[in-house]
């Protein structure tokens, strides 16, 4: 498989993005300096990761150890909650960049909106000027709820490209998803397969990924992108990756997508209010 085999979607910046990508989330440096060079051999284009993680360093590593040039990547990272405000963030995106080994992001998010601490307006100021000075492409939020975007909209006048939120069939995030489509924002999928856990195994997933001879996590996967939603899993292992990676052959009807739809509420989203992020 090579890179024309994943479509892109295109951003409010200009830019386009995979429309599925590399989660690296709980990868060491170690690990995910092996596992970049394997998913981009299978043909993924597009790797998440954030300062939080601590392994942009193997990212990097891993980037370059693909033998690709770094322009066939699309590179996302996020800023650290402790690194918000406006003169931190600039420093932030400093060290991430020069611990990917990059001299520019293709994507940067606000990792958390973090209200209680009152700095996100401040931090998206500082993205405005990343941008403006070259070190970003496209810049976006996650974890935004709708009255922290309408916040920077109203302050700042640039809506973000991006909203990356906690996204799978059991937590189907309807009115963030609305206020995305109004908006133009893409709404990326974190956890698409619910972490592996018990959504891999629901009874109708199962039903439905048997009627299309696929997998429990392809159908999943198949769910998201039916809906035009970017779902970032995350694997170090090279079946599965390729596994996540052959979802294009084939398409979930609408009673499909209401069926698994269906499995909404069964588990509680983080709330964005409340969670604070070192
Ligand atoms: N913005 C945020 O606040 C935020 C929060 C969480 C995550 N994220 C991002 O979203 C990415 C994805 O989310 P996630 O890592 O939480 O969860 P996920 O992608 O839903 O699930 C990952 C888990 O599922 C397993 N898995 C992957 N593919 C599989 C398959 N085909 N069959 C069976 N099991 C499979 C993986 O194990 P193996 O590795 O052993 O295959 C891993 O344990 C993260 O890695 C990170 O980049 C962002």
């Amino acid at each position: 498989m090579d890179d024309a085999s994943i479509p892109s979607v295109g951003l409010n910046s200009g830019h386009t993005m995979p429309v599925l990508g590399l989660g690296t989330w709980t990868m060491t440096d170690e690990v995910a300096d092996k596992t970049v060079p394997v998913a981009a051999q299978l043909g993924y284009r597009m790797v998440d990761t954030a300062a939080f993680y601590q392994n942009e360093r193997g990212v990097g590593e891993g980037i370059r150890r693909s033998g690709l040039p770094r322009e066939d990547f699309f590179v996302t990272s996020k800023v650290n909650g402790r690194d918000q405000g406006f003169d931190r963030t600039l420093r932030g995106c400093e060290q991430t960049l020069s611990r990917l080994g990059t001299d520019y992001l293709d994507l940067y998010l606000i990792h958390w909106p973090m209200p209680m601490r009152g700095l996100y307006v401040e931090t998206w100021r500082a993205f405005i000027r990343l941008v403006e000075e070259g070190y970003v492409r496209s810049i976006g939020v996650s974890n935004f709820l709708p009255a922290h975007l309408d916040r920077i909209r109203d302050e700042t006048g640039i809506v973000p490209a991006v909203n990356q939120i906690q996204l799978h069939p059991r937590i189907v995030q309807q009115d963030s998803r609305a206020y995305a489509e109004k908006q133009g924002i893409v709404v990326q999928s974190w956890s698409p397969l619910g972490q592996g856990g018990k959504l891999l195994s629901e009874p109708v997933v199962q039903k439905i990924a048997e009627r299309h001879s696929k997998s429990t996590a392809q159908t999943i996967l198949r769910w998201h992108l039916d809906q035009g939603l970017v779902p970032i899993p995350k694997s170090a292992d090279r079946d599965r990756l390729a596994d996540n990676l052959d979802v294009f052959g084939f398409h979930l009807t609408d009673e499909e997508i209401e069926e698994i739809t269906r499995l909404n509420g069964s588990e509680q989203p983080m709330n964005p209010e409340t969670f604070e992020q070192d």
